[in-house]
């Protein structure tokens, strides 16, 4: 327990340092923003539509896991569109009078970006219904027999919506969002760029082979790539000459128990809890999140979409799965008799 909590304090120091370089690292321009191909060409064909008829762009909703760019990407349509970006998250917004008063503060064309979109309270939900289809805010006015409704002209803005678990929103929210991009892991090749064009900005030496060592155990994620960068390069700093090739990075990331798939200690740990816990599974979130000191949130969002893409966990219907594939990475003997099924 003592070493989990020293662990939090050094992540949560971290933390804090990398918000300010995160300004500084976060592409400003459609151009800059490396890989999501799909994503990209889909959201600059809306852009130019829009711009072409002076009108303004349908509501956007950006999901995917944590750290991929969808905060990066909601402030980049902003800035393409020449508008002003209004920034706020679900639970930010606790009553609909608090949704009202950002609306009605709005100008014409601006971005309203809600981040965590899908924690958004039931009654701030339906304020937003109609000002997203209909740019009108419907207002109770006084109690009782005297009340009266009036409706409020807005006027029309771009709501960017961002999320992490896109499964948790509400139907009738989600369908009022006109362009819907799921972001996924990125390419080894793209985090190589991201992380070279990080180490020019940051004025550190790297070279092809030490940025492609620090890509491939990036958990295919910017922002964790950004994070090892610098990590990495404190320890060339101190370790070695300060450039850093692939040895030193490989040196560096073996030290600080970052492992050759990108995973750290804390998705070992998840992985070790459900083997040596659980005899491998089918086990709940909620259980694993107990064993492991972690939130359900935090392994529902952060550890598990990683650990399933790379197949060393299964979802089932009675709860997740360790497969063979984990066993054999972590080095853990599978018990015979357990047959490797599903459910
Ligand atoms: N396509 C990209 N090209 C270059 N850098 C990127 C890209 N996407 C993200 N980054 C970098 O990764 C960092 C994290 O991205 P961002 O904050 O936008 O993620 P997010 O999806 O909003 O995460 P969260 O779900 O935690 O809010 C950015 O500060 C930026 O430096
Ligand atoms: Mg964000």
């Amino acid at each position: 327990m003592g070493d989990l909590n020293q662990e939090r304090i050094i992540t949560a120091a971290l933390r804090e340092e990398d918000t300010d370089t995160e300004l500084s690292l976060r592409p400003r321009k459609l151009s800059e923003y490396i890989g999501q191909d799909k994503v990209k060409e889909t959201i600059s064909i809306f852009i130019q539509a829009a711009l072409q008829r002076g009108e303004t762009l349908d509501h956007v909703l950006l999901f995917g896991p944590p750290g991929l760019g969808k905060t990066t990407l909601a402030n980049i349509i902003s800035n393409e569109l020449g508008v002003n970006i209004r920034t706020t998250s679900g639970p930010a917004i606790e009553r609909p009078g608090d949704l009202a008063a950002i609306l009605t503060n709005l100008q014409q064309g601006d971005v309203l970006f809600i981040d965590e979109v899908h924690r958004l309270s039931r009654t701030v939900e339906e304020i937003l219904y109609p000002a997203m289809e209909d740019f009108s805010l419907d207002i109770i006015i006084g109690k009782g027999p005297g009340a009266r409704s009036i409706r409020i002209d807005l006027p029309r803005f771009t709501l960017i919506g961002a999320t992490t678990r896109a499964g948790l929103m509400t139907t009738p929210l989600r369908d009022r969002f006109g362009v819907i991009s799921r972001l996924d892991y990125y390419r080894t090749g793209d985090l190589v760029t991201i992380i070279t064009r990080a180490a020019q900005i940051l004025g550190v030496l790297i070279d092809g082979g030490g940025a492609e060592e620090i890509a491939r155990r990036s958990r295919g994620t910017p922002r964790i790539a950004n994070r090892l960068l610098k990590r990495v390069r404190d320890y060339a700093q101190v370790k070695a000459d300060g450039e850093i090739k692939r040895a030193v990075a490989d040196e560096a990331l073996e030290f600080f128990e970052v492992d050759p798939l990108g995973l750290d200690q804390a998705d070992r740990r998840v992985l070790l809890a459900i083997i040596t816990k659980f005899a491998g599974g089918p086990v709940g979130v909620e259980t694993i999140a107990a064993a492991t000191g972690e939130e359900a949130d935090t392994v529902e969002d952060v550890y598990e979409p990683y650990l399933l893409q790379l197949g060393l966990l299964a979802r089932t219907p009675r709860g997740r799965v360790v497969t063979p594939a984990a066993y054999k990475h972590l080095g853990v003997e599978m018990p015979g008799a357990k047959q490797p099924t599903l459910w």
